[in-house]
């Protein structure tokens, strides 16, 4: 027996057959629902309950907290419908979104610009051209059908190859076989099945400014957000704040510095600004420091007419959201992320 969604305000409606999850069956009939991990760990799927009966199943605390559920919110990725529900969820996507497909790919090229950074490049087959939106991620589907999550960190005007920018993350199941730290090591020409594009981090369609905060990897998908702006002549405003712990773990400082080149000599009203958490004495960092949410707040006090994209670390993308929101006054729907989670994060380890 199926049941009747609807969404509020945007008045979209679906329906989902027993054991499907709000999130899966509203995406497969073309409502494009915000969502990230899809694994109940990041909270980028929350709504709430107006009416009917849902079902929750097991989530993390940091996604969905107490006082949420108690007040009616719920994960769409967790969520089963038990009759005819209404839900109010802010983020639907009104943009054209590319419904998902699965690809084989190439690894065609490994490179490592930092210790604990690797930069993959990917073939497609011959005549196949990715479709996304620039900031969008790929899964990709291992042997025993797990999957893992990388944001395409190019636009895909560029995506002769595409390009992901991954960090390794010691004992990780896909990371450790890409840094050689278990067998079989990956390696250039092996071939990895992908689905894409997935996900709903990418630019909304606004005049309004942008803040853009990364930690870490989370640079990828930002670098190509910016590539595809520059690419438009998209004429907002737009902030990009990186933050690393030292300046060698801003393995891309150059690239982004380059962009902010390119943006200027297209007329962009673009900026980046480099964050380092833990400068090191070789740094001779004289540039900010702390933490990217607390900087960017510090350069833009007022953010009730901006828009926020966060991608990179859970817990900056949790703290990015409470202080852009209750310092800086941002409206919390007006707030993007990807927040980079792993089978820790949704262990709740
Ligand atoms: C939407 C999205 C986009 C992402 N994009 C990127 C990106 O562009 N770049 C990037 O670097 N990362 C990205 N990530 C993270 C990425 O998907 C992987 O989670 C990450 O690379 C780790 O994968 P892994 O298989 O190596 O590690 P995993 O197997 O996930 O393990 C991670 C850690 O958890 C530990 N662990 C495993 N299972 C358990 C358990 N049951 N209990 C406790 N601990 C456990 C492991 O020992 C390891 O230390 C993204 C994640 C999401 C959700
Ligand atoms: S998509 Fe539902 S919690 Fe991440």
């Amino acid at each position: 027996m199926s049941s009747n969604v609807v969404v509020r305000p945007s008045g979209r409606s679906f329906s989902a057959d027993a054991g499907e999850t709000l999130l899966d069956a509203g995406l497969r009939q073309g409502v494009t629902l915000p969502y990230g991990c899809r694994d109940g760990a990041c909270g980028s799927c929350k709504a709430r309950v107006l009416c009917g009966e849902v079902t929750l199943g097991a989530y993390q605390p940091r996604a969905l907290t107490d006082a949420e559920a108690k007040t009616g919110h719920v994960l769409m990725c967790r969520a089963h419908a038990q009759g005819d529900v209404e839900i109010e969820c802010r983020g639907v996507v009104a943009e054209g979104v590319v419904p998902p497909r699965k690809l084989p790919t190439r690894v065609a090229s490994i490179t490592r610009p930092s210790a604990d950074v690797v930069v993959l490049r990917l073939q497609l087959p011959a005549n196949e051209r990715p479709q996304y939106n620039a900031g969008q991620f790929l899964d990709f589907i291992l042997r025993d059908g797990t999957r893992r999550s990388y944001s395409i960190a190019n636009a895909p005007h560029l995506a002769e190859q595409i390009e992901l920018h991954i960090r390794h993350v010691p004992g990780g199941k896909f990371t450790d076989t890409l840094f050689g730290a278990a067998e079989p090591a990956l390696k250039e020409r092996d071939i990895l099945r992908i689905e894409l594009p997935l996900g709903t981090f990418f630019l909304r369609q606004s005049t309004k400014p942008a803040l853009l905060l990364a930690t870490g990897t989370g640079f990828g998908p930002l670098k190509a957000i910016i590539e595809h702006a520059i690419h438009t002549k998209d004429p907002r405003t737009l902030r990009l704040y990186w933050g690393a712990r030292t300046l060698k773990d801003l393995y891309a400082h150059d690239t982004a510095l380059e962009l902010e080149r390119q943006a200027k000599a297209a007329g962009l009203d673009f900026t980046y600004v480099p964050v380092l958490s833990r400068p090191a004495p070789e740094d001779n960092w004289t540039g900010r420091t702390g933490h990217v949410q607390d900087v960017a707040l510090a350069d833009e006090p007022e953010l009730m007419m901006w828009h926020a994209y966060a991608c990179g670390s859970p817990a900056m993308v949790d703290e990015a959201r409470r202080v852009l929101v209750e310092q800086g006054e941002l409206n919390e729907d007006n707030y993007f992320a990807d927040a980079f989670t792993t089978a820790a994060d949704s262990a709740g380890a």
